[in-house]
């Protein structure tokens, strides 16, 4: 039993009733809904009213090529066929000027390439056939996140694979076409683990998928492309480091497709970005930044795939686990400029304790990390002319609808609340519960077939959580209280966001915030099947801020009087 609440006091302060928040807000950290720039910022990203061009003013900040999914190495593009043996060690990887960086990563030999961390490409309904063997030295996992499998091939923590041990996984891909991913999830050890590089993407395609690519005109791996963007703590040894016990792990060094100070020389069209957000802890606003102002997009898919149609938005908040299909056309932008993809500043709410999001003591064990909610750049498009004649058809081919989604169909009595809390250990509560008290015996139990509401409360002295379940995709049936940051992005009178009305496994609950989900609990399986329900900020996870729930045919239907 590790639950570390002695370091966990200290960070998490429970605030005392209103007096406190008081304070708070006189401090300044009440949400303002401004962009604000942190002075000592001003020059990492674009001001609104930067004149310079981008070009002059960080010609050395991007110097290396964005990785993109090739036949073999890091993130190498595998169009699963039959089974593939993967094995979870470490290995070291160049990926900084200097000395290597070790990262433990699941390396595979395909069509007898090796790869490590592969981009996984399935139809959807194909069978995934994946044999893991562990030759790290502590137990890990494969968790398939987002998908929809039984407990035995979902890869969390109920079934770790002991050093030395294999586990074969093996489903239908039944889910829709997206971006989902993989990734280590042993208890108490997650956090480490992806943060240490155990992470990969799985691309699901399915027909509606292809046919739009072809109306796009838009090639996989030329411009339509995965970027898998999360935060590391680098040394000065190009290590990573991580503090086992942390708490919300930021990093000082971003990797989008395991590259640092990624850029990519980009045509003027459509470029299609399917992003995942593969930080431990940290939340991004992301934005398309052009000479200071910002490059509006079409955001047409999240986590369970597309939305029933396209949204034009200028940014977009995305959680950790989160994913978004974007669609975004630098027609407009000229020859010779650049494009930067940077998380705007937003007010980070950390709202927990007294001490505010830009404490120093926070930052203590993140050296030269950007703090939570402040902006920063993230990778670098460079606009070069169109040599290769291949032509994307242009933003009038992005139709206008996409396919209906599943309806959100649940009663109203089928209700079931969570309280996202912290107890007066400085411990993250889901209701009473928590991992390190509950264990695996299942704290409530859900009739297969059914369709409930979770109606999820966070307390108003948090943070914000990203919270992810388990084995189902969710619909999102309203936000109430919501910080008016998110309520301004709200396009429905239930204060849904166009990122809410797509089909999500994990969704961010900002502090007061109520937000309502639908489940479909229908599956193809048999028997109890274990899922966990838990926060995504993976220092959350690994302190407990997850449960297991069962899914059964003899649970009790909450609608049953
Ligand atoms: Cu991506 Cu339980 O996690
Ligand atoms: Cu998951
Ligand atoms: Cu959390």
């Amino acid at each position: 039993m590790k639950t570390g609440t002695a370091s966990l006091s200290a960070r998490r302060r429970v605030l005392l009733g209103l007096g406190a928040l008081a304070t708070a807000a006189a401090g300044g950290w009440l949400w303002t809904g401004r962009h604000r720039r942190p002075a000592a910022l001003a020059g990492t990203s674009a001001a609104p009213n930067a004149q310079a061009p981008a070009s002059a003013r960080r010609a050395e900040r991007f110097t290396q090529p964005l990785r993109i999914p090739a036949a073999a190495g890091l993130m190498a593009d595998v169009v699963l066929r039959g089974e593939l043996a993967l094995t979870a060690g470490s290995a070291d990887f160049a990926i900084f000027p200097g000395a290597a960086t070790a990262l433990w990563h699941y390396a595979g030999l395909h069509d007898g390439k090796a790869v490590a961390n592969p981009l996984l490409r399935l139809q959807h309904g194909q069978k995934l056939q994946v044999n893991l063997h562990n030759a790290l030295d502590e137990a890990t996992t494969a968790h398939w996140h987002g998908l929809s499998v039984d407990e035995a091939n979902d890869g969390s923590g109920l079934h770790p694979v002991q050093p030395g041990a294999q586990r074969r996984y093996a489903f239908n891909v039944a889910n829709r076409a997206g971006l989902y991913w993989y990734h280590a999830h042993p208890h108490g050890n997650t956090g480490k683990q992806i943060q240490r590089g155990l992470a990969g993407l799985l691309l699901v395609e399915d027909a509606q998928e292809n046919a739009l690519r072809a109306r796009l005109g838009l090639n996989w791996g030329e411009r339509d492309l995965p970027l898998l963007i999360a935060d590391k703590q680098i040394d000065s040894n190009n290590s990573i480091v991580y503090k086992d016990g942390a708490d919300d792990w930021i990093g000082n060094r971003i990797l989008v497709n395991w590259t640092a100070d990624a850029y990519l020389d980009a045509v003027p069209g459509l470029y299609r970005l399917r992003i995942l957000n593969g930080c431990n802890a940290r939340l991004w606003r992301l934005a398309f930044v052009h000479r200071g102002g910002l490059l509006p997009f079409q955001l047409i898919g999240t986590d369970g795939g597309l939305l029933e149609r396209p949204w034009r938005l200028q940014d977009i908040f995305l959680g950790p686990a989160q994913r978004i299909d974007v669609i975004v056309d630098f027609s407009t932008v000229a020859v010779g400029d650049r494009v930067l993809l940077s998380s705007l500043d937003y007010m980070a709410m950390e709202n927990e304790d007294d001490a505010g999001p830009l404490q120093p003591h926070l930052m203590a064990d993140h050296p030269g990390a950007v703090p939570m909610g402040a902006a920063q750049d993230l990778m670098e498009f460079r606009l070069v002319a169109d040599r290769s004649q291949r032509r994307s058809f242009g933003a009038a081919a992005i139709p206008a609808r996409f396919q209906p989604l599943p309806p959100v169909a649940a009663e109203d009595c089928a209700l079931r609340q969570f309280k996202l809390a912290l107890d007066a250990e400085g411990r993250w509560l889901i209701n009473q519960w928590n991992m390190y008290f509950n264990g695996h015996e299942p704290v409530f139990r859900v009739r297969r077939g059914s369709r409930e509401i979770w109606e999820i409360h966070n307390a108003l002295a948090s943070m914000p959580h990203p919270i992810h379940v388990h084995g189902f995709q969710f619909r999102l049936l309203s936000r109430r209280i919501s910080p008016p940051d998110i309520r301004a992005r709200a396009v429905t009178d239930t204060g849904l966001s166009p990122h809410d009305l797509g089909l999500l496994d994990t969704v961010v609950i900002w502090p007061g915030e109520i937000v309502r989900i639908a489940i479909d609990f229908s599956q193809p399986f048999e028997g109890v099947q274990r899922y966990m329900l838990h926060c995504h900020n993976l220092e959350h996870e690994d302190r407990g801020m997850m449960i297991t729930f069962a899914v059964d045919d003899d649970a009790k239907q909450l609608c049953e009087a």
